[in-house]
């Protein structure tokens, strides 16, 4: 008897349920594993029926918690997740297995939300540090890997590689968001001089058209000096290509929509449009992706960029969004 239970220890499972994965890295998703336990349609949403890998990008306790203290004061008693809180499962669950050493040389990963509007499925962005170098150098140490969603959602995996039968668990420092229309996403995160610019010069409907990318302002850096003709405008909208940051490995230069060239460099690791750097990356939106530069775009002379100190804060740092609370709020009956 005994020598057979120890035979069966010493056996690895043959097969691990999403339930189980999550049991084995308790603490890690304690809340999660417990809010979806009963919830058949949230574990639907996660692994859909018929895919048969997926990757998942799920909220630490910690995260949670941090996104609690900020959520609406709750109810008393626990109700059934909202749709847009199943939209949040669904877009945090990717197709395919992709695990941190994958993960780590970037990609673009489809997920299982698709947008009603376009019927398409939304993206995810994933960047690594430094990439497969430092891996490979130290295996024990991954090396930081983003994730980008919707509304400016950033977040980094903190712990993962839990396979489970379907796919692979990675946990994330924050909830991630749904992508939005861009107008919808730029006028949420506060750029409103550049998305009060593009409304006035008839702009709007080019900027949420499909695989559009936006290059947009903070308030203080696209002020009323700033130009707002249409030209100068158009030349912050490329059309017809997802400039996605793993997109732009090797591209040198992007066609706008007042059909000029912008020239894209990377210098010690930043990515900068003419000598404008990115300052916030990959805000992925429902038809496209924005990119926010620090210094208004002028001609290709390179001139020095001095970094104000606000642009390494995002601005959804101090900013709940409504669908994200609602989730949260959500979450909080289900523990
Ligand atoms: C891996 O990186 C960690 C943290 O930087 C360091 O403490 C450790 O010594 C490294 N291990 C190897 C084998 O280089
Ligand atoms: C604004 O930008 C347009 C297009 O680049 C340019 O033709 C025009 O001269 C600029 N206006 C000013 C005042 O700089
Ligand atoms: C840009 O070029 C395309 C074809 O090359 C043309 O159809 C379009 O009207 C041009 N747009 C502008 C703003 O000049």
């Amino acid at each position: 008897m005994k020598f057979l239970s120890l035979a069966l220890l010493a056996t690895p499972a043959l097969t691990q349920s999403l339930k189980q994965a999550l049991d084995a890295a308790s603490p890690l998703g304690k809340q999660f594993a417990a809010g979806i336990a009963g919830d058949q349609k949230a574990q639907d949403a996660l692994v859909p029926a018929g895919k048969s890998q997926v990757t998942l990008f799920l909220p630490t306790d910690k995260a949670l918690d941090d996104h609690r203290s900020n959520a609406p004061r709750p109810s008393k008693s626990k109700r059934a997740l909202k749709p847009e809180e199943y939209a949040i499962a669904a877009y945090s669950s990717a197709d395919g297995k992709q695990d941190l050493t994958a993960l780590s040389a970037g990609g673009v990963l489809k997920t299982n939300n698709v947008d009603a509007g376009s019927g398409k499925a939304n993206d995810l962005v994933a960047e690594g540090g430094s990439g497969k170098l430092r891996l490979r150098a130290n295996t024990t140490t991954p090396p930081p890997i983003s994730v980008f969603g919707g509304l400016g959602a950033k977040a980094a995996i903190v712990a993962g590689d839990f396979v489970f039968d379907q796919g692979v668990i990675h946990f994330v420092d924050t909830v991630m968001d749904v992508p939005q229309l861009t107008s919808f996403t730029i006028a949420t995160l506060g750029y409103r001089n550049f998305l009060g610019a593009l409304a006035a010069a008839g702009l709007s409907p080019a900027i949420d058209k499909s695989t559009t990318t936006l290059l947009v302002y903070r308030d203080d850096v696209f002020t009323s000096a700033a130009n707002q003709s249409v030209k100068s405008l158009q030349q912050h909208i490329i059309p017809n290509f997802l400039a996605y940051g793993p997109s732009l490995v090797g591209v040198t230069t992007l066609t706008t929509a007042a059909n000029t060239t912008l020239k894209v460099s990377v210098v010690g690791g930043q990515y900068f449009i003419n000598d404008s750097p990115i300052v916030k990356s990959n805000i992925i939106s429902s038809n496209g992706v924005v990119h926010v530069l620090g210094k208004l775009l002028t001609g290709p002379t390179i001139t020095t960029y001095t970094p104000t100190g606000s642009d390494a804060t995002s601005s959804r740092v101090n900013q709940i969004t409504i669908v994200g609370a609602l989730f949260l709020a959500a979450w909080n009956y289900l523990v």
